[in-house]
């Protein structure tokens, strides 16, 4: 009987499990209620009694062995199964479709305004968003009284309840930036300045508490209000087809003197109306007494430019918030 015993043992052992179908017979053979081992259980009638306890003990060996083999196996079958036909291994099936980005609109907007400012001999410089009243104000000229300075308009940053004088502000534009090239650098010097800007409006679809500008700045020995206005009228060409209609007209700033804006024509010829898109001037004098530049020796303009209203007359955006919102509906439609 033990030798028995010992030879189905082998048999198992040595059996192939390598598909479903093998694993079947498998289980017909050895485990089913006809099976060879349920067979070798109904012998135990036959076994003398003295031995009935080992040769109990060697048949249930058998028949865990032989149950081992088949979930063991089992189990390895349905997981290289799962493994050559489930859709992730698939290296046939066609590729589903994934989402491709596409740079904001007013990513856009900015690179071509950068990339003209670069072809006429500009180059790029940034400053912080965080900004003390000097750089944001006093350096630009504006009087301590100004009304820019209310807490109407700009967002503050105390730094001390004690100490006041220490103000900080989220700067109002970027014009600061020049003040802080100027200390940096000395003229000629030739940059523009693109950054985002805050300020305490409410909001609508037309203004908004935060924006951006590019600032533009040209110091050099002889600049003129000729050289502005080229640059300016090149600008507008250049970002809106050489046969854009624009205006030039006398303004006011702080920071230049004297200080203008410059309008575009937008519509049709007969139904349209002026839009103005920059402001722009002569540096004061008092700006470059603020940062150590001789005025008698160097002249410069400046100017300043509103990003998003560009932007959205480009693409035609009515609401500015839209442009915030990160909606991926909104931003899908800039691919
Ligand atoms: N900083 C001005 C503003 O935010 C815009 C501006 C006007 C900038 C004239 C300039 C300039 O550099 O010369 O409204």
């Amino acid at each position: 009987m033990i030798d028995k015993i010992e030879s189905l043992k082998k048999e198992i052992e040595k059996a192939v499990i390598e598909d479903e179908n093998s694993l079947e017979q498998f289980r017909l053979k050895y485990l089913s209620r006809n099976g060879e081992i349920q067979n070798m259980f109904g012998l135990m009638g036959k076994v003398p009694k003295s031995e009935r306890a080992s040769v109990g003990k060697a048949m249930n060996e058998v028949k865990n062995l032989a149950k081992n083999k088949y979930e063991t196996s089992k189990q390895k079958l349905s997981e290289s199964v799962e493994a050559t036909f489930s859709a992730k291994n698939d290296i046939t099936l066609p590729v589903s479709p994934s989402y491709t980005g596409s740079l904001h609109p007013l990513t856009r907007t900015l690179n071509q305004i950068k990339q003209i400012f670069l072809r006429l001999g500009f180059s790029i410089a940034d400053g912080p968003e965080i900004e003390d009243d000097f750089h944001n104000f006093t350096a630009l000229n504006f009087p301590e009284d100004h009304p820019a300075r209310d807490m109407q308009d700009t967002f503050f940053i105390r730094k001390s309840d004690h100490d006041e004088e220490q103000d900080l502000v989220l700067r109002t534009h970027t014009s600061p930036v020049q003040i802080r090239l100027l200390k940096e650098q000395d003229p000629p010097l030739r940059a523009i300045m693109p950054g985002r800007v805050y300020r305490n409006e409410a909001v609508t679809a037309k203004s908004y508490f935060q924006f951006n500008q590019v600032e533009g700045l040209y110091v050099d020995k002889r600049v003129t209000l000729g050289d502005l206005i080229e640059t300016l009228v090149m600008f507008a060409k250049l970002m809106y087809g050489s046969d854009v209609k624009y205006r030039v007209r006398p303004s006011f700033f702080p920071f230049t003197e004297p200080s203008m804006e410059m309008d575009i024509w937008w519509g049709s010829e007969k139904e349209g109306k002026w839009l103005e898109i920059l402001g722009a001037g002569m540096v004061d004098p008092n700006v470059f007494d603020a940062v150590g530049v001789d005025s008698e020796d160097f002249t410069g303009f400046a100017f300043g430019m509103g990003v998003d209203r560009i932007c959205m007359l480009r693409y035609g955006i009515n609401d500015i918030r839209t442009l915030y919102e990160n909606d991926i509906r909104f931003l899908q439609q800039f691919k």
